[in-house]
């Protein structure tokens, strides 16, 4: 009850102080940076396709991933961070789990989707170069790819190197048609907004003003790619409009955010539960939570304070993690996200003539069934011992789901950072290894 009018205040503070901030410049000191505009994202970039399907964002996007589908048969993803987490999630989350193995047909003859310019791991991006030449041969879509490239600053080390290798090994394959081959999404200037201009890359996406890179999956960073692997991106983007919409009325007790916010800052300032448990009961949300993991650490790891947060797959890690959690220190709450239906039918253990492995008298048991159990066997076990633990439920995996659980998510965050003080937007943080990189790299 104490903690309900302050949960108030700090949607209130989201919804009017940090709106009104942001669309008149006039930001106090204190609040810089303030990156408000991703929350009516979602609704602006809808409207404006309602009114406009061939020429807004959202259509052209759509018109690039239809370009892209009768090209190329691949296509490479550049980014890091908020550039590149989004787009995964939504892969993982939305595609089939073995999206780039299925024969082409079944991706509705989309591309494969590689990702890179993540990392400088010398042994993935070479591989990634080889595979792309070794299954290049001939001519025609089934030889080619594309790069999407994203960075909103466009000087991030880990991509620009990226862009500059595989855009030679593309100039290799295309020649001169280099420009239709790249689509890159960043912001108005900067250095890949004037690589582009000098490459003479018309088709390209901006990441807009005041939109943080962990919080722009919704933007042109999530939805070129989503839009590209079929993902229904109209659909993600009602979701997470619905979810602003409940956001906004929905009191506290009834409200998935606030209360999702409420009881896990509870439990870190009356308990010292300091690790945020994602606890993902499905393989297809793994991404999801590693794009979460980010979301809170560079949002709320500042001034000495931050929940730590790590994603677990279940009930993969009850088979790695769960001792610690069961037994191990009481700085713990797992926040479970359940998914109610799947996609596929259920798939039962079976009968076995001779029963070797003793499992006939689950022969009728279906994954789900027992997945089920072992969520519910899991909570027993952690309340037994007054381990916390709350509950998402997703209907499915799905566009309508995670569309608003992305949303949920990114509005806890800043909620809980009005609440604890904490500035949401920015990582100076970050600033402090790529300061010592850089130097060591021009010393050498
Ligand atoms: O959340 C953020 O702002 C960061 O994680 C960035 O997305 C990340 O550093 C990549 O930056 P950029 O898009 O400028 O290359």
């Amino acid at each position: 009850d104490e903690l309900k009018p302050k949960l108030d205040a700090a949607r209130e503070v989201v919804l009017k102080d940090d709106m009104q901030q942001y669309a008149s410049g006039d930001i106090p000191e204190d609040k810089q940076p303030l990156d408000a505009a991703f929350f009516d994202m979602p609704e602006r970039i809808l409207d404006e396709y309602q009114s406009d399907r061939e020429n807004s964002e959202l259509g052209r996007i759509l018109k690039t991933a239809a370009r892209l589908r009768d090209m190329v048969d691949k296509v490479v993803v550049l980014g890091i961070g908020g550039s590149y987490m989004g787009a995964r999630a939504l892969m993982e989350s939305c595609c089939h789990p073995y999206y780039n193995e299925l024969p082409r047909e079944e991706r509705g003859g989309r591309p494969r989707i590689y990702f890179e310019g993540n990392n400088v791991d010398n042994d993935w991006s070479q591989s990634l170069l080889q595979f792309l030449e070794m299954d290049s041969k001939g001519d025609g879509p089934e030889g080619s790819w594309a790069i999407v490239v994203i960075s909103k600053s466009g000087g991030t080390l880990e991509t620009a190197a990226a862009f500059r290798q595989f855009k030679a090994a593309l100039k290799e394959k295309v020649g001169d048609r280099l420009p239709e081959y790249i689509v890159p999404v960043t912001g108005e200037s900067g250095k890949l907004a004037s690589l582009s201009d000098a490459i003479g890359i018309t088709d390209r996406y901006l990441v807009p003003d005041g939109v943080g890179g962990r919080f722009s999956i919704l933007s042109a960073v999530g939805l070129l790619p989503a839009a590209i692997m079929g993902i229904d991106v109209v659909t993600l983007l009602e979701a997470a409009a619905a979810m602003n919409t409940h956001f906004r009325s929905a009191p506290v007790g009834e409200n998935v955010v606030l209360d999702y916010v409420g009881v896990n800052h509870l439990l870190e300032v009356e308990q010292s539960v300091l690790t945020r448990v994602m606890s993902v009961w499905s393989k297809s949300l793994e991404s999801v939570g590693l794009w979460y993991d980010q979301l809170l650490a560079e949002s709320l790891g500042k001034n000495e304070r931050g929940a730590l947060p790590l994603t677990v797959v279940n009930s993969r890690d009850l088979h790695s993690r769960a001792q610690q959690h069961q037994e191990g220190a009481r700085d713990k709450v797992m926040n479970n996200v359940i998914v109610d239906s799947w996609r596929q039918d259920a798939l039962a253990i079976g009968q076995s003539e001779n029963n070797e492995d003793q499992l006939n008298e689950l022969a009728d048991k279906t994954l789900p069934e027992v997945m089920s159990a072992a969520i519910r066997g899991t909570n027993l076990a952690y309340a037994e011992d007054k381990r916390p633990t709350t509950n998402i439920n997703l209907p499915a995996v799905n566009e309508a789901a995670v569309g608003q659980l992305f949303q949920m998510l990114m509005l806890a965050t800043v909620v809980e950072g009005r609440l604890i003080d904490i500035n949401p937007y920015g990582q100076p943080g970050v600033e402090g290894y790529k300061k010592y990189m850089n130097k060591l790299l021009r010393e050498a």
